[in-house]
């Protein structure tokens, strides 16, 4: 048998399942090609709508946000560094910006050079320094890793712990899917703790105790419990009070806090961010420089959203020196990451302050931004909460809502039928009749006989009321036909 025959493949890899880019968003892009390719016929739209409305990845310029000046001013002169002599077409800010950041690259490629493993040191200083202001703890470069993107971040740390089949790492349910697919690659044990629906997705400690007291007693050594915070797909926001009964759990389980804070910025209530670091820093020297505790960041989401420059990181706080030499070792295999993604990294934790030339409009870009995507965050939630069998948190922060939907019997009992899933056969039908590319709640984890799909904030505003129209007219329909 060859080695790519199917019963050749790693289990582990033909077994994990990654939603957000599941069989949705293989429909959606047949259903793109279908209608262009009609109209280059000459032939009539299949469908009744112009193109697909991709609310299934937290794409942001993808749905066309546009990225932020300062970021591609500087960006194109760290690229092409000849243009660092034509001021007149930059911002002042973003022409001393990009001639010390051409400098610290140390080479005439400036991005075209393999940078240090763990990233320049440039970068490492300035997202040192960010961090310290953000929290008010100091911060070594040396403790930060740049990666391409959160993604790889999250499957580095995670190799460092799993090496047996009974190694465990406790994720939220539901859960950003990338966990789930990450721990399966590995060959560990998935552990789930709840999110609370009543109580607006918050997780619940107890519930974390008894879900760890579980999964002991059926042999699996837990390595460490993830905290996604702003939440992706619920957008809740954790209190300090809950950050802080985590933070003693995991220090008294010994077992590793991997915070996942992509969404820092993604606030949408009078409910703060609070980093675990700045939290940890505030609590009893035994906890405080006890925990093992590894923080995540991205420049895909905020309101930067530079998804496809591939840039993230991950800080460690109290890691023994060993781990981190083993974290370099990993991460030194790749040589580096994208060195655009780490340019890009060190100036999201430098943007421009007041009285800096590109300050105002910066500000204002920054601001129509988050703006817009807490004003649709609350309209699709109020159109949900009006839909028949629909019933929606609003969400504290991140990109997404995650409304549940009552499904009728009827439906239910049909899906089982044809051996499909519910959640997924509802949001292909959505997806057919309205255009609207949503993901199956099922695919992120949701607690057994419930309902939901996950929609990203993300369409241009002038067409979010369209988006929560065309759900609604969908769904009430759809109710009614299983009347
Ligand atoms: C919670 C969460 N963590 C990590 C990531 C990965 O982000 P990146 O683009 O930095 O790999 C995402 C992407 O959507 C996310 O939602």
């Amino acid at each position: 048998m060859r080695s790519f025959a199917s019963e050749n493949i790693s289990p582990d890899v033909v077994a994990f399942q990654f939603a957000v880019r599941g069989k949705i968003a293989i429909i959606s892009e047949e259903i793109d090609s279908a209608i262009k390719k009609a109209k280059a016929e000459g032939k009539p739209n299949p469908y009744p709508f112009e193109k697909v409305v991709k609310c299934n990845s937290g794409n942001p310029q993808l749905l066309n946000q546009k990225p932020l000046t300062f970021i591609r001013e500087i960006t194109s002169m760290v690229e092409y560094p000849a243009l660092t002599e034509h001021p007149e077409l930059f911002h002042a800010d973003a022409v001393a910006r990009a001639k010390e950041i051409i400098k610290a690259t140390g080479c005439d490629g400036t991005t075209g050079a393999y940078s240090p493993s763990k990233g320049l040191a440039y970068v490492r200083q300035t997202i040192a320094h960010f961090l310290e202001e953000r929290d008010n703890v100091p911060m070594s470069p040396e403790d930060i890793y740049l990666t391409d993107g959160a993604s790889i971040a999250i499957k580095i740390v995670m190799q460092l712990m799993i090496s047996h089949p009974l190694h465990g790492i406790m994720i939220p349910n539901p859960q950003y899917p990338l966990y789930g697919a990450c721990i399966q690659q590995l060959g560990g044990k998935t552990c789930h703790y709840n999110l609370n629906e009543d109580n607006y997705w918050l997780p619940d400690i107890n519930d974390i105790k008894e879900q760890y007291e579980k999964y002991q007693n059926q042999g699996i050594k837990i390595k460490a419990l993830v905290v996604i915070n702003p939440g992706n797909p619920c957008g809740e926001v954790l209190p300090i009070d809950t950050i802080k009964e985590i933070i003693k759990f995991c220090n008294e389980k010994k077992i590793c806090l991997m915070a996942d804070e992509v969404y820092q910025e993604n606030i949408w209530t009078d409910i703060p961010f609070n980093s675990f670091r700045k939290v940890l820093a505030t609590m009893e020297p035994e906890i405080a420089h006890g925990l093992e505790l590894i923080s995540f960041h991205s420049i895909s989401k905020g309101f930067y959203g530079e998804c496809g420059k591939r840039g993230g990181m991950f800080a460690c706080t109290n890691i023994p020196e060993f781990a981190r030499l083993m974290m370099y070792k990993i991460i030194s295999t790749t040589l580096c990451s994208n060195v655009v993604g780490q340019v890009v990294m060190s100036i999201i934790c430098n943007l421009p302050k007041e009285g800096d030339p590109s300050y105002p409009l910066f500000k204002q870009e920054r601001d129509a931004i988050l703006g817009s995507l807490k004003r649709k965050a609350e309209y699709l939630c109020d159109i949900f909460n009006k839909c028949d069998g629909m019933s929606c948190n609003r969400a504290a922060g991140a990109m997404y809502l995650f409304p549940r939907i009552t499904l009728p019997e009827k439906f239910i009992q049909e899906c089982h039928e044809r051996h499909e899933d519910p959640n997924e056969t509802y949001c292909i039908e959505m997806l057919k009749k309205t255009g609207i590319a949503v993901v199956k709640g099922s695919g992120f984890g949701q607690r057994k006989g419930t309902y939901h799909f996950r929609i990203a904030l993300l369409p241009p505003e002038n067409e979010i009321e369209e988006v929560g129209k065309r759900i609604q007219v969908f769904h009430n329909s759809f109710m009614q036909q299983y009347k």
